[in-house]
């Protein structure tokens, strides 16, 4: 088995409808990425190896917006607030363990 280029890759939908809809840019989304971006940059975990934050287009679960997913694990994850982020942060990315509290309901889509 190949080894990951990264131990862990969250992925921020940071989308924004011109059309009136809601979309996850609506809630406070671009904070979330730009916390947890910060949070692995302090943490000196970024990097090959450690764990990449980006930002992503619609993912098309905008009902549970604002919503992120982590790789490998396939978890995705709706938050509120930047407490949020650190505890994914802290639970997910730095020790594998699902914050089951922000894990988005598995019906959720558009
Ligand atoms: S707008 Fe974020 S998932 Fe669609």
């Amino acid at each position: 088995m190949t080894q990951s280029y990264y131990q862990r890759h969250i992925f921020f939908c940071l989308n924004q409808r011109d059309s009136g809809e809601d979309s996850c840019a609506n809630h406070d989304a671009q904070a979330g990425f730009e916390h947890c971006k910060k949070r692995i940059k302090a943490e000196k975990l970024a990097g090959p190896g450690g764990i990449r934050v980006n930002k992503a287009g619609c993912l098309d679960r905008c009902a549970g917006g604002p919503v992120a997913v982590v790789y490998p694990e396939a978890v995705w994850y709706t938050y509120l607030d930047q407490h949020d982020i650190d505890e994914i942060v802290d639970s997910h990315l730095k020790n594998g363990v699902v914050v089951e509290r922000l894990v988005l309901p598995p019906n959720v889509g558009r």
